[in-house]
């Protein structure tokens, strides 16, 4: 009795949780990237690689608490007895955690081009994938009800991209055009990589005893490794002029904090619900993060299309 109402605390703490750090992620990040500051913007990339060295460090540190005897020397043995001595359990994680980097970084593309509340409306399209991840992957079933609220969703993601009086304002129409498909097309890939990364992440969990954040540890240590690569292989250049932190001022490092608080709790909500519970509860954050956007942003207006805004991307 007492353990079934501490994990429907969890479940449904984490999913609060998450709705919160979603809405402020979304407008912080948007924010990030569209603020005109002194000097280059910080790369993507390079904060990517800092999320994933923030979640590795608050992960280890749970297991510390975590941990009955709360020694560094017993923390250290579990997280070699957990982690290198399981290499095949390892492994297991490299495709997550390379399909989330990339998904990680687009969300970053699609933010450069999208207006907040645009963005996070088109990106539900996530429970769609998910769902049919599930479906295949999981062995789920879902009911009529379940998918009705799935063609509901649908209708409202191609309602927000219907296009509308745009071509009456010529010069506007090419720029914005691009502008929003290199957005929407970063979005869409990120839909697919969310849904099936996140499912396979639950079987992975669900399937061994593995502590959630071993596992998050594991999703990290790639997530890392592949960071940056990406960091090298695609800002290289930029790194070696202009330094691996260019750009950085509080704001980025909030962008970054609320990215790694993001990884913690889904994977808390992956553990104590579903994707599928966490693809509604994302959904709650649409409604929030578009009202702030249009009461103190000025950044949406539900009725006339995004304009999209870019610098150097
Ligand atoms: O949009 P979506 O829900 O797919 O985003 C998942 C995010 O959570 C990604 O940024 C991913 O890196 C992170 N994550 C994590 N740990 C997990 C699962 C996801 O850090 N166990």
């Amino acid at each position: 009795m007492l353990r079934s109402s501490v994990s429907t605390h969890q479940k449904y703490g984490s999913l609060g949780l998450l709705v919160l750090q979603t809405t402020t992620l979304v407008l912080t990040m948007r924010y990030s990237r569209t603020q005109q500051a002194e000097g280059p913007r910080y790369l993507a990339s390079s904060a990517v690689v800092c999320t994933e060295l923030l979640k590795i460090a608050a992960c280890t540190l749970l297991i510390f608490r975590d941990n009955s005897k709360s020694l560094v020397h017993a923390m250290n043995q579990t997280l070699w007895d957990e982690i290198v001595s399981k290499p095949l359990e390892t492994l297991k994680l490299t495709i997550p955690s390379g399909i989330y980097t990339l998904q990680n970084n687009l969300l970053y593309v699609a933010l450069s081009h999208l207006d907040a509340a645009t963005y996070q409306v088109t990106y539900q399209l996530k429970i769609l994938t998910t769902a049919l991840f599930s479906v295949s992957l999981l062995g789920k079933r879902l009911g009529n009800y379940q998918w009705l609220s799935l063609l509901i969703l649908m209708t409202g993601v191609v309602l927000v991209q219907w296009p509308s009086d745009l071509t009456l304002v010529p010069e506007l129409e090419n720029l914005s055009a691009g502008t929003q498909f290199m957005g929407l097309l970063a979005v869409l890939v990120a839909c697919f990589s969310s849904g099936f990364a996140g499912v396979y992440f639950e079987k992975i969990l669900k399937e061994s005893k593995q502590c959630v954040w071993i596992r998050n540890i594991q999703l990290g240590l790639f997530g890392l490794a592949f960071g940056l690569t990406g960091v090298f292989a695609y800002d290289g250049d930029r790194v070696l002029t202009g330094g691996f932190l260019q750009g950085y001022n509080s704001i980025t490092w909030i962008v970054v904090l609320l990215q790694a608080l993001g990884g913690l709790v889904i994977a808390a909500v992956i553990k104590y619900a579903d994707n599928i519970l966490k693809g509604f509860a994302t959904s709650i954050s649409i409604i929030l993060s578009s009202l702030i956007s249009y009461f103190w942003l000025e950044d949406f207006d539900p009725t006339r299309p995004s304009s999209g805004s870019c610098r150097n991307c």
